[in-house]
Parts: structure tokens; sequence; C-alpha cells
């Protein structure tokens, strides 16, 4: 293995224990701008006090800047000042101080996206977590809180809007073509919610008044062309303005709210003060470009970067290490919106795929680390779907726990208590017991400890007692740096239904295991028990039980929780596959049956029914495997889904004709019809039905909205019918014009579960759409590529190294875009000797490479390790 420790220090890592308070505090900072893609003059005026007893000197973090003058009360001092890594340190003799610095920075270089960088046009900016030290020296740390003036001068041609965050409070004419606006945040705020933006925009404009009678100004801006694409995100916002103040007593707090939608973004928005800057695939939505899932995905983000108002902006963060704080907060209240406005039980079912889908190999693998981090290199590396989707499961056990009333008091508790400052994980919590009287010491190692609980249930019934016994028992796994685990608090729905009558016996029941072991006696059985647990994934754990496939098939059928009918139904499908998987045959029949049943039953809604007759992911069955075997899950599962299209063939087309519709129309019922009607597209083409290719062209031909288009072009992409081209080539002609439906096209191809699909893939990145610079599309082909298990594991190593030829070519301009890229190849323990060995010779040669950014070098060699 190359040793590069010997030639470069490697970078240093952070503590958490090692938080201090800052030792100097800007209470007010003015910021003036002189806008230019090639040069941008940034002058900051600091009022700077010194915090506490102690004689060191101001430190300013900088990164890539080279101060142009530095003053001090007006004055400037020579040698009082020098550069210290990126940073400069200033010698201040009194407690209060003004400090002006001045830089140059070239926005249209920028192509990390973090700071001031040009995107189509505009001039945007992204802080968090550390880029506003790109833009100016400042204390980059989200405890040290400011008021802010923003003063921007642009070419009035190129740049006619100018926006920051807050209130605008001046604008006017200068000479050569130039325009200013200045606006004033009222709010204090840490650096990482600054925000500006100058462009050839327009915008969707409307308004809202708040409960207490306050006018808001709502705008969401784009490019001109977008403009139609806009009222869904805008109708979201209005929803979200209302629901949080009708969930959460909290009120907008400005006389405007701004949106801005860029195409170059590094992840999905940015909650910055008065002035969210999105990812433009966040924003805009219209039926012929954007499916059922983006126009739920637009709502969603749209009310997370909202609900952050509160939760995260007017209580921040103390340090980044607290990033679950806001973020798994937020995600729990973004979570709970959604699933008011439309189908809850789908959006759990939903909810509950991604965590597993990002959260469980995280928490299984090298990368694992808890809600609340305890060191890093990079803090980047750590938006992880563990500090989001993780954390927003811990607040919602809190809440089961609690119960929503005594929740809300701790929230409201939380919000009253840290209003204007930066908190811990620990405030939260303290709130949520102070409220409730209820006491969480325990409760506090679900943000200590990493790693995915294994909940152990077996029920035995003594039918002559009429008992029945439950007995539970609890693993946490090791993980990294964390090889012993205390046990975890575990909230645990359970019912028990009887076998014969269907009956509940005695109703819900929230358990709370918080032993490694439990046992749970029931009297009055009277009939066999068949075990309902985790219902509504109560907790963010595997749970193992001693179900057979009848009980599975029982639950499925007659549960009255609709995540646990839905879970049933995926636990008879896994049990099946994995035991064709180890014995190279299983028997189909269980859930063939159970599906038949769910397609039958009148009672469910479309959009369940869809959810609960997909088989699971080939990367969940390898999830569930000690070493995954791409191959042999991928023939399982083509097999099952080939024995489910033949034996339901009638099913399948009945579904398929009685969820077509006439016109296309956006409701929660349409959305479960289009979704059946493509789920059950997908199983007539697996049946091998002669007329599947042309039913699917079709269907893609004739669609009057991207969901079905979109969902016809899947189902054409896994063939190798003649079909499969000309709807591709069709696609492309319709679409190329648009960026964020061209993605689309490359995503449909990279998910392909053709043989060839690798040769393909790496045919499209050389096409002539394909570029790294956008994170879009750079994720559209080849995020979506390595979530492909088979195509990417492929056995001679070609997957490895084209992903690990892609982290190479992307650290070099955009690291922190890049280093998401490495998760895939660090789950190389859990292959076969081969690609074992193919994965860590891609990690180390990308280890190896001079000028490695920390980002890519945390990510690939701690998944070395
Ligand atoms: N706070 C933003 C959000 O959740 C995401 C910022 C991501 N920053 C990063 N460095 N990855 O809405
Ligand atoms: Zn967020």
């Amino acid at each position: 293995m190359p040793d590069i420790s010997s030639t470069v220090a490697p970078p240093p890592v952070i503590h958490r224990e090692d938080y201090r308070p800052p030792e100097w505090l800007v209470p007010d900072i003015a910021l003036d701008f002189a806008l230019d893609p090639a040069a941008t003059r940034v002058r900051a005026r600091l009022e700077v006090q010194r915090n506490g007893e102690h004689a060191h000197p101001l430190r300013l973090d900088g990164d890539g800047l080279v101060p142009l003058s530095v003053l001090v009360d007006g004055a400037p001092l020579a040698d009082s000042w020098r550069l210290d890594g990126g940073a400069l340190l200033i010698d201040l003799p009194g407690d209060t101080h003004i400090v002006e610095t001045e830089v140059e920075i070239a926005p249209e270089a920028n192509s990390q996206l973090m700071g001031l960088y040009a995107s189509g046009g505009l001039l945007c900016t992204q802080c968090e977590a550390e880029g506003f030290r790109r833009i100016t020296f400042f204390p980059d740390r989200p405890d040290v809180l400011s008021r802010y003036t923003v003063r921007m001068e642009a070419d009035r041609t190129r740049y006619p809007i100018l926006l920051a965050n807050g209130d605008p409070v001046g604008a006017g004419e200068l000479g050569d073509g130039r325009h200013w606006a200045e606006w004033r945040d009222p709010f204090l705020k840490p650096c990482y919610l600054f925000a500006l933006v100058a462009g050839d925009l327009v915008a969707n404009r409307a308004n809202f008044t708040t409960r207490s009678g306050r006018e808001v100004d709502l705008a969401i801006w784009v490019r001109e062309a977008d403009l139609p694409k806009t009222d869904h995100a805008m109708a979201a916002l209005k929803a979200s303005m209302a629901w949080d103040e009708h969930v959460y007593g909290r009120e907008y707090d400005l006389a405007m709210f701004n949106i801005v939608a860029v195409s170059d973004f590094n992840f999905g928005a940015m909650e910055n003060k008065g002035l969210n800057i999105f990812n433009s695939r966040y924003i805009l939505a219209d039926p012929e470009t954007a499916t059922d899932a983006d126009f739920d995905a637009v709502a969603g983000v749209v009310a997370h970067e909202y609900f952050h108002n509160w939760s995260g902006n007017r209580v921040t963060c103390r340090d980044w290490f607290q990033l679950s704080l806001k973020e798994g907060f937020t995600v729990f209240r973004d979570q709970c919106f959604s699933a008011d406005q439309g189908s809850a039980a789908v959006k759990r079912i939903e909810d509950v795929r991604c965590l597993r889908a990002a959260q469980f190999p995280e928490d299984a693998g090298p990368l694992a680390h808890p809600i609340r981090p305890e060191s890093y290199i990079e803090i980047s590396n750590f938006y992880t779907a563990t500090v989001y989707n993780k954390g927003a499961e811990v607040i919602r056990m809190l809440r089961t726990m609690l119960g929503a009333e005594r929740f809300r008091q701790g929230s409201d508790l939380y919000f009253e208590r840290h209003d204007g400052t930066a908190a811990t994980c620990e405030d939260f919590v303290r709130a949520m017991e102070d409220a409730s009287g209820e006491d969480l010491t325990d409760f506090r190692r679900w943000y200590s400890q990493a790693g995915t609980p294994r909940v152990k249930a077996s029920l035995s019934h003594d039918a002559p007692g009429g008992r029945a016994r439950l007995e539970l028992e609890q693993t946490v796994p090791a993980t990294p740096g964390q090889p012993e685990k205390l046990a975890m608090p575990i909230p645990l729905r359970i019912a028990l239904f009887g076998e014969r009558s269907g009956e509940i016996f005695g109703g819900e029941q929230l358990v709370l295991l918080d032993d490694e072991k439990h046992e749970i006696l029931f009297e009055g059985i009277s009939e066999r028990p068949i075990l309902s647990i985790n219902r509504g994934f109560s907790a963010p754990v595997i749970v193992e039980t001693n179900r057979t496939a009848d009980d599975l098939a029982f639950l499925s059928a007659h549960d009255d929780d609709p995540f646990a009918r839905y879970e049933a139904m995926q636990q008879l499908m896994l049990d099946t596959l994995v035991a064709r998987i180890a014995h190279g045959s299983a028997d189909h029949a269980p859930v063939i049956q159970a599906v038949r049943d769910t397609l039958a039953d009148p009672a469910l809604d479309a959009a369940f029914v869809a959810e609960a007759v997909l088989l699971p992911s080939e990367s969940f069955i390898g999830d569930q495997m000690p070493l995954v075997d791409p191959d042999a899950i991928h023939r399982a599962r083509e097999a099952l889904r080939t024995d489910l299209g033949r034996s339901l063939l009638t099913d399948w087309r009945e579904a398929y004709a009685a969820n077509a519709a006439n016109r296309y129309e956006y409701s929660p019922t349409a959305k479960g019809a289009r979704r059946l009607r493509t789920v059950s597209l997908g199983y007539i083409a697996a049946s091998g039905a002669a007329d599947a290719p042309a039913l699917a062209f079709d269907q893609f031909g004739q669609a009057d909205n991207m969901t079905d288009r979109q969902g016809a072009l899947g189902v054409l992409a896994n063939s190798m019918s003649p079909e499969r081209e000309k709807a591709l080539a069709a696609f492309y002609e319709r679409y190329r014009g648009d960026a964020l439906v061209l993605d689309k096209w490359f995503t449909t191809q990279a998910l392909s579960t053709r043989d060839d699909t690798v040769e393909q893939v790496e045919r499209l990145a050389a096409h002539p759409d394909f570029t790294i610079a956008n994170p879009n599309r750079l994720r559209s082909l080849v995020g979506a590529f390595a979530a492909n298990q088979r195509a990417f594991h492929d056995l001679a190593g070609r997957g490895y190294r084209f992903l690990a030829d892609m982290v190479l070519r992307v650290d070099r301009l955009n690291p922190q875009t890049a280093a998401k890229l490495v998760p895939p190849l660090g789950r190389w323990r859990r292959f076969d000797a081969t690609r074992a060995a193919r994965m860590r010779a891609e990690l180390e040669r990308v280890l190896a490479a001079p000028d490695l950014s920390r980002d890519v070098f945390e990510q690939v060699s701690k998944s070395l390790a």
C-alpha cells in the first residue's frame, strides 16, 4: 500500500470534545460587493468584541483569500496582522475594534460551488458549512452570530436583480450601466446562513398572511423560461407556512421570503435567512417534465428549507457536531408535513425505504458514525443519511414515547429557551425532558452510539393456559471506534392478532425495550397469536422474528397498521428470495398468493398496493446476506418477478387497464393509479408477454405526463426490444434542451437491469451532454450507476474502475461532490474475495493520487481502515 504519510502531513482531525467558545464575537458586519464574474471585490467591516479574558489575537478564517488591505479602527496597521494557513491573525489591543478587510475573488473560476460562484449566468452563494471563508475573512463557525448589512453593485443588464438576506433598504443607479442595492437582516445569524444572488431573474410572486396578521411577500426567482414551472413550489411554500403555524406554533418573521433556483448546486437546497437557494430540480415542476415523485420531492424540500427558519435559523447549532439538531429535527418536520398533505401510510413506507437504502448500509460500514459525530476531518462528509434520516427517526421516537402533546410542549420550550442562540443536541433533549418530566438519560445513547440495533423477537403460545410470551433481545453491533455498546431504549409498537378470528388481543401496546433482554406475558390469548411488531416502524432497528410464511401472509392481508402490512409482505418476499439464493430454489407460491390477495383487496388504495407488491431492491436483498452475491441476487429476484408476472398476468392486465386515466390530474388518487399502472406494466414485461414492448411503447408515446412516460421508458430500458432504442431516441430528441429531464435519460439507462449496462454507462460518460461540472448531471449517471448493484459489481471490476476514475476527475473540480461518490467502493468487506480485492485496489489507487482533497482523503482512508 502506498505510503503518503511520509510525504504529506495528514489533515487534522477535529474533535467534539475540543469545543471552546469563540474568543472574539462579531455583533455586526457590513459587506460591500462589487460584483463581477471574473473579479469580485469584497469589502468587509466587522465590529469585533473580545469574548472573555484572554490575550489571543483575532483569528479570521479564510480559504484561498489574499488580503488587499487590513484596517483596524480606520488605520492601516502594517505589521499587526499575519496569515496562518488560510486564516488572518490580527493582534488587537482593546476589547472592541472595527476591522476592515478587502479581498478579490473570481466566482466564474469557482468550480467547488462553495462560496460565491457563477451558475448559468447568475452569481450566487453557498456557505454551509464553511463556504463563507471563501468570500471574506471571518470567524467561520456557527456560534458567532452577527447582524448583517449587505451592499451589492453590479452591471444592470447582466444582473438586474440583486438579492440578499432580510429586507431591501435601498437601491439606485451608478454610472457606467451599473446599479446597487442594499439589504439588511434584522436577525442575528451565523455566517453559514449568509446569501446573495445577482442575475437576470423573474419572480413568481404571492403573499401570505401569518396568523398574527403579518403580511409576507413571497417570491420564487427563476429564469424567465422556467416561470411556468414554479406554481407547485409556491403552493408548497404557502402550505408549509400554514402548517408550521398550526402544528408547531411557529410564524414567519420577515416581510419577505425569497427563493432562487440555480442549476449548479452541490446538494438539494439551502435555508439562508429569508433567501433560500435551491437546486432547480427541487423547484421546477410541471406535468410534462416532472414525475409525481419529483412533485413530492419539490414540496418536501420547499417545506424542509422553510421549516429551517425556526429549526436551524432562529435556533442554530453551536458547532457542526450538532448538525442533527437542525437537520434530524427538520427532516422529521418535513416528513410529517408531507404525510399530512397526502397518504401518510405511503409516505412512511417511502421514508423507511429511503432509510434502509441509504442509512442502514452507512451504519453497517466503515463510515458509520453516531447522529452526533465525535470527530471529523471535513464536515461536508457528515451531511449524511445518518445525521439527516436516522436523526429524524430519533426525533420521531421521542414523539412516540412522549406522545404528541408533551412533544409539542417540549418543542415550545426548546424554541423559547434557545431563540436567537446557537444550541446543542443536549439542549434539545433537555427541553423535552423538562417539559415532559420524563427521564431521557438512556435515550441519549441514540445520539452517541452508531450502528443499527438488532431486535430478536420470539413469540410462544401456551394454548391450554391461554398465555403468550414474547421474548425480546437486542444487540447493537460494533462500529468503527465503538467496539462495545450499551443497550438502547427502543420503543416498539406491538400487537397480537388471533390467527382464526383476525382480532387484535387487547389493542396495540407500546413496549420500551431498554435492556438487553425483556419478556412480556400476555393473558387471555385463546387462539394462536401472530406478532405484529415495530408497527409504523416505531424504531430504526432490524427486527428478526420466528414468524412463518403463513404468519407473514396473514399479516399482509389483515394487519390494520398499513406499514406493518407492507412490512409483512416485504419480509415474506425477502425470506423467499434469501432461501432461493441459499438453496437454489424456493417455493414462490406464498408470495404469489399474497400479491394476488393484495391486488384483489377492494379496501386498499392503488398507491398502497403499488408499494406492497414491489419486490425489495437487489441492494436491500444483499444487505440481508453475510456476503453479497450480486448475480445470484439478480437471478433470484428476476425469477420471482417472472413467476409473479406469469402467474398473475390476468391480474396485472386488469390492474393496468383499470388504472388508465383519460386526462392528467394531480391528486393522491391519480398519483396512486399512475404508480400501480406502471408497476403492473413492469410485471407484464417480466412475464415475457409478447405484447409487452408494444404496450410500453404505447404508454411512452401517448403519455400526457412525465410519470407515465418515464415509467414506460424505465420498463423498456430493461428490455432487448427494438422499442427500447426507439423510445430512448425519441425521449432524447424531445427533451435535449431541458437539463433536468435529460438527467432522467441518463439515470434510466444507468439503472437498467440489462447485461450490458456497464458498457452503456461508459459510453454515456463520453456523450456530449455528459459533464462532471454539473452535480445533477454527474449524479444522474454516476450516482445512479453506483446504486445499480449488479452492474456496478461487474466481476471484472469495470464498474469499480469507472467510479474511481470519476472520483479522481471530480476531485480536482469539486471535492465535496467527489467525496460523495466514494462510499459504494467502501463496502468491499461485504463482497467475495475477488470483488473485495478489486474494490480495495481502486480505493488505494485513489489514495495514492497527488493533491487529494481532505474530503476524498477522509472517505477513502476510512473506507480502507
Ligand atoms: N442545510 C442544507 C439543508 O439541509 C444542506 C447544506 C448541505 N451542506 C453541505 N456542505 N453538504 O437543507
Ligand atoms: Zn436541512
